[in-house]
């Protein structure tokens, strides 16, 4: 098959990251990660880039021209597809409509509830019953756009921050190539 370039944005750990360039390797799966993006130097997921010896741009967003030098090298590379996996800054509406293609998000609640930062502590604030992860595609407002997958687990009374952060995640490892195939077969 004729995988599509994909492009990984990150700001930390790189988890998902991880997943995906093994999920990758798979002859089947539809992308293959040509650049990973990160904001921060020192995020510990850049390390699965040089370790696979995948390219990786650190961008200052700060810089007035980062997104222009960004568009750039997505072009350059025939990038089709961003997934941004932990990345924790907004991509401006000028950006996505330059860019024109296809950016997805993966979000640790089920949108649209809890949107933005400190989502376990609002779930455990909120006495939810269930929670779980959600990856949709990106417009120029906070974790919003259209759904693509979601999935749940029950929250059990001796859950905390941490523990819900580990479940949710072990769900993001499946949700997230899920949603990848199936943008790639459905849209
Ligand atoms: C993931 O759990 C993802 O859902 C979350 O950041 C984590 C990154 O983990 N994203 C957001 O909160 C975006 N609003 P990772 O660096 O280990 O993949």
């Amino acid at each position: 098959m004729v995988k599509k370039n994909a492009c990984i944005f990150i700001s930390g750990k790189g988890s998902n990251l991880k997943n995906l360039i093994n999920r990758s390797r798979d002859y089947s799966f539809p992308i293959s990660i040509k650049l990973v993006v990160s904001n921060k130097k020192k995020a510990l997921g850049v390390l699965h880039a040089k370790k696979n010896f995948i390219p990786y741009l650190i961008i200052n967003t700060k810089s007035q021209n980062f997104e222009n030098y960004l568009l750039q090298d997505l072009k350059k590379r025939n990038i089709s597809i961003i997934c941004l996996a932990g990345y924790m800054k907004i991509l401006s509406k000028k950006f996505l409509r330059n860019f024109g293609k296809k950016v997805i998000n993966i979000h640790p609640s089920l949108l649209p509830k809890f949107k933005g930062l400190n989502t376990f502590s609002k779930i455990l604030k909120h006495k939810e019953k269930k929670t779980g992860c959600t990856v949709h595609f990106v417009d120029e407002k906070l974790d919003n756009g259209k759904i693509i997958s979601q999935r749940f687990f029950f929250i059990d009374p001796s859950d905390n921050e941490e523990t819900l952060r580990q479940k949710t995640q072990k769900l993001e490892y499946s949700v997230f190539p899920e949603s990848i195939i199936k943008i790639f077969q459905n849209y």
